[in-house]
């Protein structure tokens, strides 16, 4: 996040057209007054930063924004991502988009799948003390001590499915004061499962091999050739997958599937 020349926009005060009741927030102890609606991430750039770091998706995936915050006559510190936040009356906010928790270097393919892979590579994980601060800060919901109790037990399936919403926010390590960095420790177990234990997907392994087999190739040298026009006008027809289609659902023109 970095500080533009930009100045705070003005918005009509309270009981004019176009009113939005605001609030005053403080970043890094500077006081702005921003539109009650917005999330801590507009707020910021209502208020005139340019979001430079700690901002990507906007959606709630990235997990780039993670952001502390704290009210007045209140000791707790509370966390959440900060495109998904909104803004509340006397919030002080500072982000924290880069936590530098321990990271292990590895060759996932020689890796062995098991257990006991995560405690050599993180064997701080025996230091949780079960405190359930993680799983308190964790925005997307998810029992971080739970798939760490895995972890320590080397129950490599139950990390991975137990974690499989982690955003890397790393909003749980900045807390943990056994000083685990969780969501590494998640995400090893997750290419651990997924490298060497999952069974094969028999769609994807077909899917590869009508690739080798140069299946789309004609296909793909006739969208080469499309003028922007084409390629815009074929992209406008094509048939969308209706919101909530089941997980049967195909297409009618199966050609560019190679069926
Ligand atoms: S915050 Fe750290 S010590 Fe506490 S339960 Fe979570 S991993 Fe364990
Ligand atoms: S487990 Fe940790 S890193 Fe993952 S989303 Fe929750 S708080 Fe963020
Ligand atoms: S910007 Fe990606 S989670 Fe907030």
């Amino acid at each position: 996040m970095s500080k533009t020349a930009t100045k705070p926009k003005k918005i009509p005060a309270k009981g004019k057209t176009g009113e939005e009741h605001r609030v005053p927030i403080f970043v890094m102890g500077k006081r702005y007054d921003v539109p009650e609606s917005l999330t801590i991430q507009k707020a910021l750039e209502y208020a005139g930063y340019q979001l430079v770091r700690g901002c990507g998706c906007r959606g709630g995936i990235c997990g780039a924004c993670g952001t502390v915050f704290r009210f007045p006559n209140s000791y707790r510190i509370e966390v959440g991502l900060a495109c998904q936040t909104v803004v509340r009356p006397d919030m002080y906010i500072a982000q924290i988009p880069f936590f530098p928790g321990n990271k292990a270097v590895y060759d996932i393919e020689t890796l062995p799948a098991e257990g006991g892979t995560i405690a050599a590579l993180y064997p701080e994980v025996f230091k949780c003390v079960g405190c359930g601060t993680c799983t308190r800060s964790c925005p997307m919901d998810i029992d971080v001590l739970g798939y760490i109790s895995k972890a320590i037990q080397g129950d490599l399936k139950a990390v991975a499915e137990g974690s499989f919403d982690c955003v890397m926010c790393g909003l749980c390590a900045a807390r943990c004061p056994a000083e685990e960095v969780q969501y590494n420790i998640a995400i090893l177990a997750r290419r651990l499962y997924a490298r060497h234990l999952v069974p094969k997907a028999a769609h994807v392994a077909k899917a590869v091999q009508a690739l080798e087999a140069g299946t789309f190739d004609k296909v793909l040298q006739d969208l080469k050739r499309k003028t922007m026009d084409e390629l815009k006008k074929l992209y406008k027809d094509l048939e969308i997958e209706p919101d909530m289609a089941d997980e049967s659902w195909t297409p009618q023109n199966k050609s560019h599937l190679g069926e």
